[in-house]
């Protein structure tokens, strides 16, 4: 990676403003129902608590738009990251201010404090450079850990680069070394596998997998605009209307110099989408008024595990079906496993994704479960990541351990 991390600063004593994706999800007792993100950024937070720094950790917590909203804030996530660090975490109820600036003056060395949920502040997300300024007069260093939240341009993950030296955290350094090494050199076959509700999110993603990748795979609500722009009848399956003429254009470039398209060739069917109901199994041109497409079928699944088995490496965004809804997770699951016993180098993202390998056991078998959801599609659309550009450059020879 080309850019400055933690590991070439020297942090022993200093105060370093470590800014973390810890956006997880919270369950109705507001607990923490999904640490991945967590864990995700402990090795950063461990090399700079060995090291001795005085660490100020910042992340959001859902989109509180500038207001302080009691469901958001970040008590129960102090909670858990005291628990995963076997440590005290001291958490502040400001994000900036003179409570803020106390704790940061009696944090001891290795002490790690927790700012409240950095979205409370207005100046967050507009980017403000007092707020960012303000920000910055609390460290000596900034330590962007949040790959997550990279392609945000926000005061606390780009805009107080402008007033401290600005390195990548551990994980942020890990994530674009894979991402960057499947999409600059990928071993072939390269197949991507798209899924998810919407073509909209996706357009820039299809078009890049369309030129690069040797299968593109596509399942989920998503393959509903391309089974409908190819002619078939979807009964009352959800679809995108404006983009049909985009699916159209790439499915009339499937073959010519690109990645082989393959659409669901038969999908799961019900007339109501709800936990445990009736479905049906029927040849995606069979699909009848009423009933609604929830999953990839058996067919499809066999023909997406040939694929996969012969891949080298695999990319694979948003699930195939309604995997939130039993028993429709069972495409999902099904390629899943295929993916994690194919040998290949395996990358995937996104918070559904997540979800559908913690349910099928499968998180130590995929080579690398990005902890971005937007970032990540817009690393492979190629668009800027704020978060990193910011983030200072390397010259010369790298030899840290
Ligand atoms: C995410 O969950 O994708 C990141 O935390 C970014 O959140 P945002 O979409 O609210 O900016």
């Amino acid at each position: 990676m080309s850019k400055l991390t933690v590991k070439d600063l020297p942090v022993e004593g200093k105060r370093v403003f470590l800014r973390v994706d810890f956006n997880v999800p919270l369950s109705e007792e507001r607990e923490v129902m999904d640490d991945t993100r967590m864990r995700a950024s402990l090795p950063t937070l461990e090399y700079l608590i060995d090291k001795g720094a005085r660490i100020i950790v910042a992340s959001h917590l859902g989109r509180p738009k500038g207001r302080a909203l009691e469901e958001l804030k970040m008590d129960p996530v102090a909670e858990r990251l005291a628990q995963l660090l076997g440590r005290g975490v001291l958490k502040t109820d400001a994000v900036i201010g003179e409570e803020v600036e106390k704790a940061v003056a009696n944090l001891p060395p290795g002490g790690v404090l927790l700012l409240e949920n950095i979205r409370f502040e207005p100046g967050e997300e507009k980017n403000e450079p007092e707020f960012a300024r303000k920000l910055a007069l609390l460290a000596d260093y900034f330590v962007n850990d949040a790959f997550g939240t990279a392609h945000r341009a926000h005061a606390s993950t780009c805009g107080i680069a402008a007033y401290i030296p600005a390195v990548a955290g551990l994980l942020m350094e890990k994530e674009i070394l894979y991402l960057e090494k499947s999409k600059i050199n990928p071993a072939r076959p390269l197949v991507a596998i798209l899924g998810g509700s919407k073509v909209a999110d996706k357009i820039g993603v299809i078009r890049f997998f369309l030129q690069q990748a040797d299968n593109l795979l596509l399942g989920g609500a998503m393959a509903n605009t391309f089974l409908k722009a190819s002619g078939l009848s979807i009964g009352g399956s959800l679809y995108e209307v404006d983009k049909l003429e985009m699916a159209g254009e790439v499915l009339r470039e499937n073959g010519k110099k690109c990645a082989r398209i393959m659409l669901p060739q038969d999908v799961v069917i019900v007339e109501e989408l709800e936990e445990g109901a009736s479905s049906r199994v029927v040849d995606v041109d069979q699909i009848p008024e009423g009933w609604s497409v929830v999953d990839i079928g058996p067919k499809t699944v066999q023909a997406f595990q040939n694929v996969i088995s012969k891949a080298e490496t695999v990319i694979w965004n948003g699930p195939l079906g309604a995997y939130e809804v039993a028993p429709f997770h069972l495409g999902t699951e099904e390629v899943a496993r295929a993916v994690a016993n194919s040998g290949a180098e395996s990358i995937t993202g996104g918070g559904d994704m997540v979800a559908a390998l913690v349910n099928a056991n499968l998180t130590d078998k995929i080579t690398h479960i990005s902890t971005g959801g937007g970032a990540v599609l817009r690393f492979w659309e190629g668009k800027e990541l704020p978060g990193l550009d910011v983030l200072q450059e390397y010259s010369g020879s790298r030899s840290r351990s």
